[in-house]
């Protein structure tokens, strides 16, 4: 099979498109021929920065963690999946789906494709939504009626962040640059800011949730603009974030917190993937693609992520 595979740290150059040995099944597994990956930030911080995943060497040389695909063979005791079915999913650490198989237990957090979902759309909702999820529903568990500002509304983060809370009954506001104004409000926001120059609120009217999705907005740049009690979600735990979470009490004024899709649970991630499911086939959650590459095209598909300014999915198809 053809995989992307990386053999030392460094630039966009370091993946190579390599012919590797097709993985058989054994036991739980099921072998899956991956149609759509996506190619997301952390792919690019694990290529690039030693200690993520392995130090001298990568441990795992094949990227990536969201995938859609078919199965063609499954193990004498696997159970879930049939030959044929097209299912979804995450990899979680092993990574491995920039290839053109992936050989997975299928007690993994993996699902069947709702109908009329294309593998492109299936793969492009994962890590959005995945993310989105645990902040919105479990942690900040926002209600009907309640406001939410999302930070960085038109990244795979915040475009799920804002149909999510929207399904979840919430007044949702977006904030990107003027560039993107015009997706956010597609996403059915209430209201889109421009982050260069709006205010992103006012005292008077406070948030229930500020939603920062790209690690961009300081806690500082926003406590004004949200309630008593209310809560202020990161994605990225920078040292004021993790120390903020660390003092988090009744006495204070507002809850801070990051969590990582990877410290949760398989059964957990598996439920929200469920979730994802109904919520796609209801039409709450639609998928936004920026650009789709061949594999061949795997190193430019790295460039285009690091610059940032991806809308949604950066799509791969081996
Ligand atoms: N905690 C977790 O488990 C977890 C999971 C997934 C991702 N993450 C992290 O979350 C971050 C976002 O992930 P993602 O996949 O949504 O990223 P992404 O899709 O690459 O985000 C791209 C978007 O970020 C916006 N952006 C770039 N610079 C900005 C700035 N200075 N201020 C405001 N918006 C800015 C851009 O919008 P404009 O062009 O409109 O500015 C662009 O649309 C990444 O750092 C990722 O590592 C964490």
């Amino acid at each position: 099979m053809r995989a992307a595979v990386y053999h030392e740290f460094g630039p966009p150059g370091v993946l190579q498109i390599e012919e590797q040995e097709r993985p058989y099944v054994d036991g739980k597994d099921i072998l899956i021929r991956i149609r759509a990956a996506t190619v997301e930030r952390d792919d690019t911080v694990w290529r690039e920065i030693q200690g993520y995943n392995g130090v001298l060497k990568p441990k795992r040389k094949i990227l990536g963690m969201y995938f859609a695909g078919e199965v063609v063979d499954t193990g004498p005791s696997a159970k879930r999946f049939r030959a044929s079915e097209q299912v979804f999913g995450y990899t979680g650490r092993r990574l491995g789906a920039h290839a053109e198989y992936i050989c997975i237990s299928e007690n993994e957090a993996i699902t069947k494709v709702p109908p009329r979902v294309t593998y492109q759309d299936a793969a492009a909702v994962l890590n959005g939504s995945l993310t989105a999820i645990p902040y919105l529903r479990d942690t900040a568990k926002i209600k009907s009626g309640e406001r939410v500002l999302v930070y960085g509304a038109s990244g795979s983060v915040g475009i799920a962040a804002m149909q999510i809370g929207k399904a979840l009954g919430a007044e949702m506001t977006g904030a990107c640059s003027k560039a993107n104004i015009e997706l956010v409000e597609s996403l059915g926001a209430g209201k889109v800011l421009d982050y260069v120059k709006d205010q992103l609120g006012d005292e008077a009217n406070p948030y229930d949730v500020v939603f920062d999705t790209v690690g961009e907005l300081p806690y500082k740049e926003c406590r004004d603009v949200l309630k008593k009690r209310g809560w202020y979600l990161s994605t990225m735990k920078t040292p004021d974030v993790d120390s903020r979470m660390r003092t988090n009490s009744i006495f204070k004024k507002h809850r801070v917190m990051c969590v990582h899709t990877r410290g949760l649970s398989k059964k957990r991630i598996l439920q929200n993937l469920e979730t994802v499911t109904d919520w796609m086939a209801e039409g709450k959650l639609k998928a936004i693609t920026d650009r789709s590459y061949s594999l061949s095209y795997i190193q430019e598909a790295h460039r285009y992520v690091e610059t940032k300014r991806k809308r949604g999915a950066v799509i791969i198809e081996p």
